[in-house]
């Protein structure tokens, strides 16, 4: 529906400040990222072909991107190092380790505002991916889905900013993916509807600006209160969760350590939060925990749980074998706080 087509692009702009435009003809609609992602496989990937993608990442792409294309993932690994920035090392790690796998590398694909991380690409990294792929004579697809969600600086920059002097349409992709996306079909009804949503300007100014500020405050809940129990997040200033550092509540530092725990979480705290090991990330230890679907209160009732659980495993440490040595790096120093009298320090006393 071109009333709903030309006010998506005019949104996409605002969203990205006017920096760069869209044109309402390259725009192919489905519904969802899911079958947006899929398609894009189907039209650049062939069975067997690879992309690359960095770690940790959103845990659907094992399932969107590859159950029905044959398509492969070859992780590109990022580390807590440097925040897990992505680097040309580590790219060209993966690419090398493709070819000995003999696998065709198509692509690169990258989400930012990246899920789980919670962090937008800075522009140098953007730059350094761009040469990447143009000198390997391969795509990049970059999933923006959580643009809208970005609540401190850094902003966001959209690839689009780094590449639109470099890059053209490819009219091959659109006619391609449109054809695909006979599968997955957004409903006049529905285009309708947010035709005449995005057309109001004053609502959606009003909704992001909102929105966002919830955001911020939300995360700035989570962050605080698993600060106050000695559990670090990694910094973010984007997305609907955190990335978050467990690994001092975990009996072994080990995948299977990170299992343990993630079972514990969920069958004795009941909360349900996503392993890193779910994500492909390399480090035991990490978790998303997402923060933006429940109100304050009740991320309030998770985090008093979790601060009772960590209190209590804190507390348990002292008893239990001393962990599995590892070469990863530990860079947190972790007091072993406890609240001198509660009533996870008894029990665990008893
Ligand atoms: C990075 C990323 N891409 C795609 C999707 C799928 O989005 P949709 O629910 O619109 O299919 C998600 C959903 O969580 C996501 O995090």
């Amino acid at each position: 529906m071109p009333a709903f087509k030309n006010a998506l692009a005019r949104f996409m702009s605002e969203q990205r400040g006017y920096r760069v435009t869209f044109d309402p003809s390259n725009i192919v609609l489905t519904a969802g990222a899911t079958s947006a992602n899929e398609a894009l496989m189907f039209c650049l990937a062939d069975h067997g072909d690879a992309f690359l993608i960095p770690t940790p990442y959103y845990p659907g792409f094992d399932r969107d991107l590859k159950w029905r294309t044959g398509a492969e993932i070859v992780p590109v690994h990022c580390t807590s190092g440097n925040g897990f920035r992505l680097t040309r090392a580590a790219l060209d790690d993966a690419y090398r380790r493709a070819q000995k796998l003999r696998l065709r590398v198509k692509g690169v694909l990258i989400t930012n505002p990246s899920n789980p991380l919670g962090t937008t690409s800075p522009r140098a990294d953007l730059e350094m991916l761009v040469d990447f792929v143009a000198a390997k004579g391969i795509h990049l697809v970059s999933d923006e889905i959580y643009s809208g969600t970005v609540f401190a600086d850094p902003g966001f920059v959209s690839v689009l900013e780094v590449v639109a002097a470099r890059a053209a349409t490819d009219d091959g992709v659109v006619s391609a993916a449109t054809k695909m996306s006979s599968f997955g079909l957004v409903s006049s009804q529905t285009q309708h509807l947010l035709a005449s949503l995005l057309g109001d300007r004053d609502f959606t100014r009003r909704y992001i600006a909102e929105n966002t500020r919830r955001i911020r405050e939300r995360r700035e809940q989570l962050a605080e209160g698993l600060a106050a129990v000695g559990i670090e997040c990694l910094e973010s200033n984007a997305g609907l969760f955190c990335w978050v550092n467990m690994r001092r509540l975990m009996r072994s530092r080990s995948f299977e350590g990170e299992m343990e725990l993630w079972k514990k979480v969920v069958f004795e705290v009941g909360l349900n939060i996503s392993p890193g090991s779910s994500c492909h990330c390399r480090e035991p230890g990490w978790f998303r925990v997402c923060f933006a679907n429940m109100s304050a209160k009740t991320l309030d009732v998770a985090l008093q749980r979790l601060g009772a659980f960590a209190e209590a495993a804190t507390a348990g440490r002292r008893v239990l074998a001393p962990a599995r040595s590892i070469s990863l790096p530990v860079r947190f120093s972790w007091a072993n706080r406890l609240t001198p009298g509660s009533a996870a320090d008894r029990k665990a006393e008893r």
